[in-house]
């Protein structure tokens, strides 16, 4: 069963899908964003059993174009209207009132009631039993995780497996994505009273729930999920739960990325020591490359969106440290590998984007910036030794991105972007194209003194 959620908001589309697919058996929710490219989805697929739409300006007045699209095409499908007033206030529903209308702050049992009454399902018994929830949302929320964490055993059976009153660390939740376990289940009674806690802390625009973790606590989370994806991926498909991992942890890149913290903060952040190789390595690329696209002035959440999912899957082919370790043509070719093994080195960039170009939610410029991560402006990169003109500005400052946290990591984290930039040498290996640029932009920021 499929139920179309056009969202607004985005925080609180999270905590309503979350609070329906926990509480509904077998829906998906699509989280859509806005009116217009709901109308265009709908005319692609219109096989939903239910719409749920967030109005944006509280009066329901924009959601007015896709519902009249809906009951002139779709007519038996039930519209809910989530909204600050009633149907009776809105000229137009007044007429012709959709299925339901829910008013704000939502109440998540009465949602789940109303979609299951349209569904012509049974209602569930909110009070009693559990709800299964993915691992991934549970580490997005942060430490006011306020509610019991259980296993199921049986049918019946569920035992209690972390008893939570703030704080779960991330480890709690790494053991059991290490064996697999992508889902835990909570009281439906907790989880209700969590959700509808969850939608009145977005409501008062009080700190959101998961805006508290602090730093550490967020690169931790990134780093250890893409460790999970890493070691999963090499015995795996890249299966539906590995991708949601990815896209919690490209999520929280943005959430620390959006905290404004400077470069130095960040890495300070990263626990280098105790964390994977690849782990740290694409935790800290995604969050170099979305700060120089900052001080480039490239800041869109579409570009930070592109860099973080591009660091996190670029040396997803490799299923040794070692080998990502090695960053130009003749690192590998001096490696002492033998030659079949360097040739696939060589070609890991093909690979890793031809397993991107798989997935068709993913955006093809992170494809291209995966096939490019290699390529060097005097063209002695790999793995087709490309010139500077056909590496393109996105790819540009992810390939600067990546060498400024080789940097880093062989330094142990205790990196001096000063003492970098006065390198000569860089100034030769970058100054041309879109590299020469960037080069020099952040190099003018660094030498006026600016902590970037
Ligand atoms: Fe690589
Ligand atoms: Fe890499």
């Amino acid at each position: 069963m499929k139920l179309m959620l056009v969202k607004n908001l985005d925080l609180q589309a999270d905590a309503i899908s979350l609070g329906i697919e926990a509480l509904i058996p077998e829906i998906a929710v699509k989280q859509v964003s806005g009116c217009r490219e709901a109308i265009e989805l709908l005319k692609l697929d219109s096989d939903y059993q239910c719409i749920v739409a967030e109005d944006k300006f509280g009066d329901g007045t924009d959601v007015i174009e896709l519902f009249k699209y809906v009951s002139s095409t779709i007519s038996a499908l039930p519209f809910i209207l989530i909204s600050n007033t009633t149907a009776e206030r809105i000229p137009y529903f007044a007429s012709h009132p959709p299925y339901s209308v829910l008013i704000r702050p939502i109440d998540v049992a009465s949602l789940v009631s109303v979609i299951q009454t349209a569904l012509k399902q049974a209602p569930s018994a909110l009070d009693e039993g559990y709800a299964k929830v993915p691992i991934k949302n549970l580490m997005l929320l942060g430490s006011t995780l306020e509610m019991d964490l259980y296993v199921k055993i049986t049918e019946n059976k569920y035992v209690m497996v972390e008893k939570t009153d703030g704080a779960v660390a991330t480890e709690d939740f790494t053991k059991y994505l290490k064996r697999q376990v992508f889902f835990l289940y909570v009281k439906k009674e907790d989880f209700c009273s969590f959700i509808n806690r969850w939608l009145t802390s977005i409501r008062n625009s009080t700190q959101p729930i998961g805006d508290e973790l602090d730093l550490s606590q967020l690169t931790d989370r990134i780093s250890s999920s893409l460790t999970i994806v890493n070691k999963a991926l090499s015995f795996h498909e890249y299966t539906e739960e590995l991708a949601q991992l990815t896209d919690a942890s490209v999520r929280l890149a943005i959430k620390t990325i959006q905290s404004n913290k400077k470069l130095s903060e960040m890495m300070k952040a990263i626990n280098f020591e105790e964390i994977p190789y690849i782990g740290a390595h694409s935790t800290a690329l995604a969050l170099v490359a979305c700060r120089l696209a900052i001080i480039m002035d490239w800041a869109t959440s579409a570009t930070f969106y592109k860099l973080a999912l591009a660091a996190f899957l670029h040396d997803i082919s490799l299923e040794e440290d070692l080998w990502a370790k090695l960053e130009s043509k003749s690192d590998v070719l001096e490696s002492g590998l033998d030659s079949e093994l360097q040739q696939r080195i060589l070609n890991h960039p093909m690979q890793s984007s031809a397993f991107v170009a798989k997935e068709s939610e993913i955006p093809t410029e992170v494809e291209i910036i995966i096939r490019q991560h290699h390529e060097r402006a005097d063209g002695s990169g790999f793995p087709n030794s490309l010139s500077t003109n056909e590496i393109t500005a996105l790819s540009a400052l992810f390939i600067f991105a990546h060498d400024i946290v080789g940097n880093i990591m062989r330094s142990g984290g205790r990196f001096d972007i000063k003492s970098y930039f006065l390198n000569p040498e860089l100034a030769k290996q970058y100054d041309r194209g879109s590299l020469g640029l960037l080069y020099r932009t952040v190099k003018t920021q660094v030498n006026l003194g600016h902590d970037i």
